[in-house]
């Protein structure tokens, strides 16, 4: 049993990544309910307590409590924000009432550094986000950091080895926020290191089995990173009562059907059902050009076809799906508040109540780079762990105007040739993405002795750390002129390739 630091939800969108962080120092943490009772926590062994941060007012109606005892467990409490307020509030301390939040960047300056602050410099970045603030300090604390707007920044008491800080150190824009997590965890409440990839693979395929029983749970694979990392996972833990299906949108790009089937059919041994619809989708598709229509088809179709499919597969109780937590975008550049920034994915929206399967979604508190490492650590290749985004209408969004499988035929052979040189370069894995768009206008060439008219394909490949922004790539041109030369000679019905020099934004990354 791996010792465990208790993280009590209030109810902030960052709980999630304290969790992360605490993940980061390789120790193991467990969410709970903020009301867990003190003995429940005793009972789980837990060797320390994090009071997250949450969006309410201590004093508010509605506001969450901690089970009061909690503060008599004997073991080293962290309120973070609104958890420090608690603390304020339950051992004796004032916490002012504000009606406005104060977001943003400020500077701490450490007067104590005691154990929480050790081996930091005096004056850091942090990053507030909090209504209320502590005005009194609870008998038995003192001050040991200040910021512009508090001098209750970092307080602590440490014959109880209770620890506040009115900040963030779980966002990004904290510097150092991470040293004084871990300073808490392992300096003051002497957790064990010892918590890695393999251990969430072996507590994931027991929760698993113990949630799936012998149930059997149908999966719809896309060939993306996060339904590949939760089908081998799955298949770990379950094997042959796991189905996954595949559907074959005739929006795919080259080989991309084989390649799953080969990887997971023949490789992995699981079992794969194929669904071809690609007839379906383009009929449905012909003569549409509007790009948003376009995707309101294919979205439609999609579930359709995959509803259907599920059905003729049999009877399943659960449906998996490869949910991460949502990515909590940590730019200071977008917005002021990271909490807010969070998007949620969900392919597959309304199925599950409609056919009543239960979800089941190993993945969904982990972030998209954990998510490789256990991809990875459960012997997926380089190729699927380290993919670039491929959106879910596939070409039909790279097809520019009415989509026809002609046009469809063209972009795969020059997507083709793009990605081999990519990777043979090494540049594949160095962008966030490449790929090739087809352009329905026609322009005159010259191929041997002959005039051609014919189509045009442009490249666009982008860096990004989150896809909320992107800059073009600057590729050596040397390799931009052989993806260009091989297109033209390789790829019938190309005559020119264009490069794309758009940033985003005002550009998107996707042409439609
Ligand atoms: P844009 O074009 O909005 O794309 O700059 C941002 C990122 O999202 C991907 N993308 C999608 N992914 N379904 C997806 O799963 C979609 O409908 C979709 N549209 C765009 C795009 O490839 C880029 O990485």
């Amino acid at each position: 049993m791996p010792q465990t630091i208790a993280v009590l939800d209030f109810g902030s969108q960052l709980t999630q990544v304290i969790a992360r962080r605490i993940r980061e120092c390789q120790v193991y943490s467990k969410i709970y309910h903020f009301a867990t009772p003190a003995a429940k926590l005793r009972e789980d062994g837990v060797v320390g307590i994090i009071l997250s941060g949450g969006p309410q007012s201590v004093y508010a109606k509605t506001a969450p409590h901690p089970d009061p005892a909690i503060f008599e467990l004997g073991v080293p409490v962290l309120g973070i924000c609104y958890g420090v307020q608690l603390m304020g509030h339950f051992l004796g301390g004032k916490v002012a009432l504000s009606k406005e939040r104060e977001y943003g960047h400020g500077h701490l300056t450490i007067k104590q550094p005691g154990k929480l602050f050790a081996g930091l410099p005096r004056r850091l970045r942090i990053w507030n986000s909090h209504g209320d603030k502590l005005t009194k300090l609870p008998p038995g604390f003192k001050a040991t950091a200040i910021s512009e707007n508090s001098p209750f920044a970092g307080i602590e008491d440490t014959k109880r080895r209770f620890y506040g800080i009115q900040f963030h150190p779980e966002v990004f824009h904290t510097e150092r926020g991470v040293d004084m997590i871990r300073n808490f965890l392992v300096g003051i409440c002497r957790a064990r290191q010892d918590w890695t990839t393999k251990d969430f693979i072996a507590h994931a395929v027991a929760d698993i089995r113990a949630k799936v029983g012998k149930g059997r749970v149908l999966l719809g694979l896309s060939g993306g990173v996060d339904s590949s990392v939760a089908a081998a996972l799955l298949h770990k833990a379950i094997g042959k009562q796991l189905t996954c299906v595949f559907v074959d949108n005739g929006l795919l790009r080259k080989d991309e059907r084989n390649y799953v089937e080969a990887l997971y059919k023949r490789n992995f041994k699981i079992d794969l059902r194929v669904v071809d619809a690609s007839k379906l989708f383009l009929r449905r598709l012909k003569g549409v050009t509007e790009p948003e229509q376009k995707r309101k088809i294919i979205g439609r179709t999609f579930v359709a076809v995959f509803e259907q499919s599920l059905k003729s597969i049999g009877h399943a109780e659960f449906l998996g799906q490869g949910t991460l937590y949502p990515d909590v975008i940590e730019s200071v550049s977008i917005g002021n508040n990271p909490a807010s920034l969070i998007k949620t994915h969900h392919n597959v929206g309304g199925l599950p109540e409609r056919m009543k399967l239960k979800l089941i979604e190993p993945l969904r508190e982990l972030f998209k780079d954990e998510v490789r490492q256990v991809g990875a650590a459960l012997g997926l290749p380089k190729e699927v762990v380290w993919r670039q985004p491929f959106p879910g209408p596939g070409l039909g969004v790279r097809v520019m105007g009415d989509i026809t499988a002609d046009k469809l035929e063209i972009l795969r052979n020059a997507d083709f040739v793009l990605q081999d040189e990519m990777m043979k370069s090494g540049f594949y894995w160095k962008v966030w993405q490449s790929f090739a768009v087809f352009l329905p206008v026609k322009t005159v060439g010259v191929f041997g002795d002959e005039r051609t008219y014919d189509y045009v394909v442009a490249l666009r490949i982008v860096e990004s750390i989150d896809a909320m922004t992107a800059d073009w790539a600057k590729l050596p041109y040397d390799l931009l002129q052989k993806i260009s030369s091989r297109i033209t000679n390789e790829v019938r019905g190309v005559s020119r390739v264009v490069l794309d020099i758009s940033s985003k934004p005002p550009a998107t990354i996707e042409w439609e």
